[in-house]
């Protein structure tokens, strides 16, 4: 294939990535953007493998590699469960990076890269593999951390080194005097020390810069990282000369920061603390009203039957279903959907209540409702619905415990303070459905379990909403 016809599908395939991203910010459109995601990839592998850059000397590893990556890619398909999806994405987000930090070794120290560049494109030839090995090491060090988080092999709690940020300064001050130095040197084997020396600090930045982000603000680390590894992949692009690469690593990245600016509203961060990393229990605008202890839940709370809130449920003209991370774990949502159903041909307005960060992804909630096939002008966000709580006979919770906690209003020193939540309490019964009393994944206890208008529903969700809906259908 010639070098223009190349260009021509690379084109293409910009179109479908841009398609791609306008259809899946909507959950009505998302298929046909993931289609359109689908064939642009498939486009760009097919144009570049047979362009005039790929020798048919490579051609074995290519296919020796697609076979391994599209097995690997298959297994992981059909064998994640939903609930690990979170930590699965992060897991690739730290291949993105690994893949930048392989590729700028791999350019620095081919000969071939070099030849016939004058001293100027030299120079920003190795500025683009410093900073790419740089962007690609955080991306992946600060990846792998999320992902165990995420997967809670590593606690949620944040790491609050002493002096962290001077740590951070001094470290960024390093790498930027290596940087310098690496653009002086005159050898591969003199360029080695600063391009090292930068990479194991980029690696500890990556860790520790997420290994210092408490729980309740992980959202924000998912989205972060999606948007590193996107300038990771635009970095690797540039070091490449493949401009696909560099468009659609940058509408990768710019993308992610969008979504990290959603989130950070959602959750009431600060955007440019989060973009310069080492923000935690203590970022964000909560309100700092003097130092004092986070106040403990204290009271009895009152467990329901199913029975009784079948009919509570039935009772009622409106309800509105608050669905947390427990009816992904629990796999509810088809229950749900049927109780819904159910109900609303009885005359019973049921709508969905979803907060910007209910569950372990971006769109979690949305995703798992879409799946049990929940019309969506039901499904309502957290600042369309907010205001109809007090005119609401029951507010049902399902596997949700963050994002209802009343103390993010309340308690100055929660550390989820200043963080909107569903104000499920201000209808006229709530009902949270949960196994027992143990706090979410911010671990913070939940006054609302012992407000007088609040029942427990103590069990499994599934469980407990098959016994909701025999109870409904008798
Ligand atoms: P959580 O606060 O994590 O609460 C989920 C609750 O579900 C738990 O308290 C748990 O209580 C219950 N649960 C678990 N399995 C269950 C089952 N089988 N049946 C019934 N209940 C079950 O979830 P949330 O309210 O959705 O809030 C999300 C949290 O995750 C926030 O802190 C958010 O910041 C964080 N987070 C979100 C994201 C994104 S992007 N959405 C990413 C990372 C972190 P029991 O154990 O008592 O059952």
């Amino acid at each position: 294939m010639s070098a223009s016809l190349v260009t021509v599908a690379y084109i293409g395939a910009i179109v479908l990535f841009i398609l791609s991203l306008g259809g899946l910010s909507n959950p009505e459109t998302a298929r046909r953007g993931n289609l359109f995601g689908i064939i642009g990839m498939t486009l760009a592998v097919i144009a570049t493998v047979i362009g005039p850059r790929v020798t048919t000397a490579g051609y074995g590893w290519i296919i020796g590699a697609l076979i391994v990556g599209g097995g690997v890619g298959l297994y992981a398909a059909r064998t994640v469960k939903m609930t690990q999806m979170p930590e699965l994405v992060a897991l690739m987000h730290s291949l993105v990076g690994l893949a930048a930090v392989l590729v700028g070794y791999a350019s620095y120290i081919d000969p071939a890269v070099s030849i016939g560049l004058s001293p100027a494109e030299k120079a920003i030839h190795e500025l683009e593999i410093y900073v790419g090995i740089y962007i690609g090491i955080v991306t992946f060090s600060g990846s792998l951390i999320a992902f165990g988080k995420l997967s809670g092999r590593i606690g949620g709690t944040p790491l609050l080194l002493p002096g962290r940020h001077l740590m951070n300064l001094v470290a960024a001050l390093v790498v930027l005097y290596f940087g310098y130095a690496f653009l002086q040197v005159h050898s591969i084997s003199e360029g080695m020390m600063p391009l090292i020396v930068m990479t194991a600090l980029g690696f500890l930045f990556g860790i520790h810069m997420v290994m210092a982000i408490g729980g309740a603000d992980m959202p924000v680390v998912v989205s972060m990282l999606n948007s590193y590894s996107g300038w990771a992949a635009a970095a690797t692009g540039f070091m490449l000369s493949n401009d696909l690469l560099i468009v659609v690593g940058a509408l990768v990245g710019s993308s992610g920061a969008i979504l990290s600016y959603i989130m950070c509203r959602a959750m009431n961060r600060n955007f440019f603390s989060v973009i310069a990393g080492g923000f935690g229990s203590d970022g964000g605008k909560k309100p700092q009203v003097g130092a004092g202890e986070t106040a403990i839940p204290q009271g009895e709370v009152t467990p329901v039957s199913a029975q009784e809130t079948a009919e509570l449920l039935k009772e009622s003209k409106n309800v509105i279903i608050v669905p947390g991370y427990g009816m992904a774990v629990a796999q509810a949502q088809h229950t749900v959907f049927e109780i819904t159903k159910l109900l609303r041909e009885k005359g019973v307005n049921v709508r969905f209540g979803i907060h910007p960060v209910a569950g372990r992804m971006p769109g979690h909630m949305n995703v798992l409702l879409a799946e049990a096939k929940v019309p969506y002008d039901i499904v309502m966000e957290m600042d369309e619905i907010n205001e109809d709580f007090p005119d609401t006979e029951v507010s049902m919770v399902i596997g949700a415990n963050d994002i209802v906690n009343p103390s993010a209003q309340d308690d100055p020193n929660s550390p989820i303070a200043g963080m909107p939540v569903l104000e499920v309490w201000k209808a006229r019964t709530s009902i949270v459905m949960k196994r027992s009393m143990a706090s979410g994944y911010a671990g913070v206890d939940n006054p609302l379990f012992y407000k007088d208008n609040n029942r427990m529903l103590f069990g499994d969700a599934k469980k407990m909403l098959d016994e909701v809906l025999t109870a409904l259908k008798a």
